[in-house]
């Protein structure tokens, strides 16, 4: 009897501790990241960073899946995703963003910021984390500050020096509509399109050109599609690291602790990568064939868009653009 009780206690034991291991395994919960962009990306690099950090921060409570090349729709319908809660976890530029949270096209003013060490610097003070906290009452969470990095233009017809040479031409642009203006006032015809759509369009023709930091021209291979790049920096390109209400505000602070940091080491792992394709990238499209006018005089397109910021103040005022330009 005695070894009947003990076996039965042992198969007891054993029996509690298989349902606590399951119980464990089954605490993994998934986060669901989406980009647009390819797996040898900036964003993946980010994206990469994001998923090691939280798993090990979270010693595996939450497992990241990524979702990258616009598998789960474009930036403006992942936006929607995370406010409805059917993505987690979003990296993408501000393109979109200004339609859900008007506070942020302050950043897409074109020739708003000189080089990367200015923009960083405003993204990383207090104006980008009052930008990131500002999103919570448009249902998105702003976890950190990414980059897309300088914008330049690429089209099919012929090289770009001037605003006179780019003129009428029809240029994909962002769903973004101070991006827009801009490219209004320059004489081109913007066509906002959403990413996953651009190289299809490039290639038919139902658009000359589009518009993308060297990072993004790389990781889509616009030079099977385009001939002629032209180093304008019209504008810089942040990205954000975006998390889903829906998910976040059921986590204690500890856990969206390591949400926080987990996108932090995204952007930081990203910021490397743009700075090593600026660095390289140039070399690697003139490579591949692309046509490539280094030597633009902004002046005359910086002047060109200048009736975008009227557009914008009028609206929104000048309140953030004078702190942006006062932190200089
Ligand atoms: O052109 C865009 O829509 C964006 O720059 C991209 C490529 C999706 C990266 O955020």
């Amino acid at each position: 009897t005695a070894h009947f009780a003990r076996k039965t206690l042992t198969t007891a034991i054993t029996g509690a501790s298989l349902a606590f291991l399951a119980l464990n395994a089954q605490a993994a919960q998934t986060v669901n990241l989406g980009h647009t962009l390819s797996d040898s990306s900036h964003y993946s690099v980010g994206a990469d960073a994001f998923k090691e950090t939280l798993e090990r921060l979270s010693d595996g409570e939450f497992e990241v899946v990524e979702h990258t090349a616009g598998a789960l729709g474009g930036e403006r319908a992942m936006i929607e995703g995370l406010q409805i809660g059917t993505v987690d976890v979003v990296i993408t530029s501000t393109g979109p963003l200004g339609n859900f949270v008007p506070e942020t096209y302050v950043l897409d003013l074109p020739f708003l910021f000189e080089d990367y060490d200015q923009a960083r610097c405003v993204l990383d003070s207090e104006i980008g984390q009052e930008l990131l906290d500002k999103m919570s009452d448009h249902d998105i969470v702003g976890l950190a500050w990414s980059e897309n990095g300088f914008r330049h233009m690429t089209n099919s017809q012929r090289s770009v020096k001037t605003p006179a040479d780019a003129e009428g031409l029809k240029v994909r642009t962002m769903e973004n509509k101070v991006h827009m203006a801009a490219f209004e006032q320059m004489g081109v015809h913007p066509t906002p399109m959403a990413f996953p759509e651009v190289f299809t369009a490039l290639q038919q023709g139902t658009v000359d050109g589009q518009e993308n930091p060297i990072t993004v021209i790389v990781a889509t291979k616009f030079w099977e599609v385009q001939d002629h790049l032209s180093l304008t920096g019209h504008v810089y390109s942040p990205a954000a690291v975006l998390g889903s209400p829906i998910l976040l505000d059921g986590l204690s602070d500890e856990e969206r602790g390591w949400f926080v940091e987990a996108a932090q080491a995204a952007a930081e792992a990203t910021r490397e990568e743009v700075s090593r394709l600026e660095r390289e990238g140039v070399a690697l499209l003139r490579e591949n064939g692309m046509t490539v006018e280094t030597d633009i005089d902004k002046a005359p397109f910086q002047e060109a868009v200048q009736p975008a910021y009227e557009i914008y103040t009028e609206q929104y005022g000048s309140e953030m653009l004078d702190r942006i330009r006062a932190s200089d």
